[in-house]
């Protein structure tokens, strides 16, 4: 190899193994090896917003406008379906869970939710106090 290149593979990778990337935002991270455990996040609190929150493009799995810091999803239980089920929502006055939600990978429709969608927080995020950490114009599809 030439020597350029060899030297050009140091030079990143002194850049990428600082903790800091080349525009200036620190890794979230933070300036640690990659050899040590890296710090637990820290914990923000999570909002309600009023109303459901604008999709930013049509197939989106919408976000989540209410806390969730109570609710459990493991073996036994998924708190989410209290609310979001075909039997509860009504009463709930929540939006049922898409019918989408109850389609196996093979096209069948079942009456519980597919295991495919049982970890409803994989893709439905909720809210917290943040700011981007790149100031961006995006915005999103209406
Ligand atoms: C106590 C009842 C309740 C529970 C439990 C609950 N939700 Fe909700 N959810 C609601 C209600 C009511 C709304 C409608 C907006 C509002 O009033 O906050 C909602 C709104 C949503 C929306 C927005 C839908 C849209 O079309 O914009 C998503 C996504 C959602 N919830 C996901 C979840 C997930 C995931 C969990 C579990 C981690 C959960 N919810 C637990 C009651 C609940
Ligand atoms: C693999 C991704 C994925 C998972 C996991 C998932 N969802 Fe969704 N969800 C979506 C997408 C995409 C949509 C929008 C289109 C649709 O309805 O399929 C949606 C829509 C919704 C809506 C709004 C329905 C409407 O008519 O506005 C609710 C409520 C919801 N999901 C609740 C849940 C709950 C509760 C769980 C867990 C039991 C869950 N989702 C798991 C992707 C997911």
């Amino acid at each position: 190899m030439k020597k350029s290149i060899i030297t050009l593979m140091v030079v990143l990778a002194t850049i990428v193994f600082s903790g800091t990337a080349v525009s200036g935002v620190e890794f979230l991270r933070g300036d640690q090896a990659l050899t040590e455990d890296s710090k637990a996040p820290e914990k923000k609190k999570q909002m309600i917003v009023k109303g459901n929150i604008d999709r930013s493009y049509k197939i989106q799995p919408p976000m989540i406008p209410h806390k969730i810091d109570k609710e459990q999803i493991n073996m036994k239980v998924n708190t989410c379906m209290k609310c979001h089920s075909e039997k509860t929502y009504k009463e709930k006055k929540a939006p049922k869970a898409g019918d989408s939600h109850y389609v196996t990978r093979d096209g069948k429709v079942q009456e519980t939710v597919s295991s495919r969608r049982y970890f409803c927080n994989q893709c439905h995020a909720p809210q917290v106090e943040a700011k981007p950490l790149v100031e961006n114009t995006f915005v999103g599809a209406k």
